[in-house]
């Protein structure tokens, strides 16, 4: 870093958004005092947070000196915290030598480079971090970005959409729920699979990457597969594009869910490829009247053929939103996001806490997000030289399937062969014992193997989101140990006059009053966990 340090440590300095609509900023109050602790000043441009709700005041409040304009703001700063990647304007105004972290998209902005190697500057392209590395989830801001948009895009819907989305039984009649279809279901469809279920609506999602079938379901959701066996993973996490049959079988399964479905919100990317065009003008046509499409998509053209990207157009009598600011019409909730994510950046590059930032190249993080560095293009980064995280995971579903012979070999009993053979196995054991163990041995073991045999069976068949529940209401089973305890304080076989002695009496007593709590609370959390998976 070649600013030289003030001793009070670098200055970090926070502009205000200037491209046309932006609301949010790059950094907020409770963050600032943050900053300041790891030995940084830190300067916020007058109005930088009005968008987002945070005013002048609650900057200089956290301990930001507040600047009047933009030019004394670049001039003062060794060190940039941005949201959207620089104008020419400010890259002019920007300090030789100066550090700039925030959106940059390297790949799209190649004059933006050149200019920002022309001033000497070291870039932190917080779009380049490596996601994939579990070390960089907490710096994430396309994560943190895309659930914000998945959420919104949900409201925006609701919005638009001119009924309830939960089911309702009402004196004035009865109103069904609403169905919300959601295509691709990356980190904004998850968001939005999430948000409107919770709203009520009948949720349906579809992706070309498997993997994602268990998170839709455990989020409420339905996933709908479409009939042609390929797997969309194209590493890293990300989508490919895939073959001319799939898309045919794809375009076929997403016609009938047009006609079904009230509401359809698409997010699929392609990573460095436009949008796949996924809604077609008929499948627009074919809706019903006052329906709603959400397209997430509209900056990388779209993911329906009809969608005006940045407007909210009615086609068909179906109102097609392509809005391409959804993270900014939740200001304060994304600024407050990303600040977070650029604080845990600044902290990875200042770990003395001494107010000076390192850029440590040996790091597969800051190497990956690093796009220029003392005016020199180190973009693109070179390979992680860790696998990354989610690949064998991706390769694991599509084996597991073609093994089973069928579409859903994620989940469900064992085969019925395979079943057999275990079957055969254990009768064999079983008589074995039979023919040597005593006699009271073996009815205690004819028990334990049913109750396995019982346990199995109906655990197998609970999905995954409701295993919290059913850990309450077997903890809560559990509590048979009562029946032990009253057997103690009133043995069957000492009478009407037997009493067992004092100790045995007393902790069988106690343990009768533990069990109860633990089977009648056991059973009251059940029931309140299950409350919230009813609609
Ligand atoms: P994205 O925004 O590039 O894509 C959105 C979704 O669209 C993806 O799920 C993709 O599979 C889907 N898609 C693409 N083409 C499609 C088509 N023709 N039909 C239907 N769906 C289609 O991706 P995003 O949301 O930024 O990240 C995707 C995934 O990356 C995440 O779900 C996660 O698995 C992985 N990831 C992993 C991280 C980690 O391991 N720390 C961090 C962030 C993401």
């Amino acid at each position: 870093m070649q600013a030289s340090p003030t001793p009070l440590g670098q200055r970090i300095g926070v502009p205000r958004e200037i491209f046309p609509g932006e609301k949010r900023v790059a950094t907020v109050p409770d963050v600032v005092e943050k900053l300041i602790k790891l030995g940084f000043t830190v300067a916020v441009e007058s109005g930088a947070g009005d968008g987002a709700n945070f005013s002048d005041d609650a900057y200089r409040a956290a301990g930001a000196e507040v600047l009047p304009d933009a030019a004394a703001l670049w001039a003062a700063s060794d060190i940039v915290l941005k949201v959207r990647p620089p104008s020419t304007e400010e890259v002019a105004l920007m300090r030789e030598g100066g550090t700039l972290i925030g959106f940059v998209w390297p790949a799209q902005n190649p004059e933006l480079m050149q200019q920002l190697t022309a001033r000497n500057a070291t870039v932190l392209a917080i779009d380049c971090l490596p996601r994939t590395l579990s070390r960089a989830q907490k710096m994430d801001a396309l994560t943190s970005t895309a659930g914000v948009s998945g959420y919104r895009a949900v409201i925006e819907a609701a919005n638009a959409f001119g009924r309830y989305f939960n089911g309702q039984i009402t004196a004035a009649g009865k109103v069904p729920p609403a169905k919300v279809f959601i295509a691709g279901a990356g980190v904004a469809g998850l968001a939005a699979i999430g948000t409107a279920a919770n709203l009520g609506a009948i949720v349906r999602a579809n992706d070309t990457r498997a993997e994602v079938a268990d998170q839709v379901k455990s989020l409420g959701g339905e996933f709908v597969k479409v009939d042609y066996e390929e797997d969309g993973s194209g590493g890293g996490g990300y989508a490919k594009v895939m073959s001319e049959g799939f898309q045919a079988a794809q375009r076929q399964m997403y016609a009938s869910q047009a006609k079904d479905a009230d509401i359809i919100i698409t997010t699929a990317l392609i990573p460095g490829k436009p949008a796949p065009k996924l809604i077609t003008a008929e499948m627009v046509q074919s809706m019903k009247p006052g329906s709603v499409i959400v397209d997430m998509a509209g900056e990388q053209g779209g993911n329906c053929e009809l969608t005006v990207p940045g407007e909210a157009v009615v086609r068909h009598g179906v109102t097609i939103i392509g809005y391409t600011d959804l993270p900014s019409r939740l200001a304060k909730q994304s600024s407050t996001l990303y600040a977070t994510n650029l604080l845990r950046l600044v902290e990875e590059l200042c770990k003395a806490k001494d107010g000076v930032a390192v850029v440590n190249m040996e790091d597969d993080a800051i190497r990956g997000l690093t796009v220029t560095k003392d005016g020199a293009i180190t973009w693109p980064a070179p390979p992680l030289k860790a696998a990354p995280v989610p690949a064998p995971k991706t390769a694991a579903v599509p084996v597991a399937e073609k093994k089973g012979g069928h579409g859903h070999g994620s989940s469900g009993p064992l085969p019925a062969k395979t079943l057999a053979i275990l079957f055969a196995v254990a009768a064999v054991a079983f008589w074995f014992i039979g023919a040597y163990a005593p006699a009271a041995f073996l009815g205690h073991f004819t028990v334990f193997v049913l109750a396995c045999f019982i346990g199995y069976m109906v655990v197998w068949n609970v999905t995954p989101a409701l295993h919290t529940p059913l850990m309450s209401v077997t903890n809560a089973i559990s509590s048979i140990i009562a029946i032990g305890a009253l057997v103690q304080i009133a043995p069957p076989e000492a009478g009407v006059n037997g009493r067992p002695d004092g100790l045995i009496l007393w902790l069988a007593f106690a343990a009768t009053v533990l069990t109860a709590v633990n089977m009648f609370g056991g059973f009251a959390v059940t029931r309140r966990m299950l409350a919230m998976f009813r609609k």
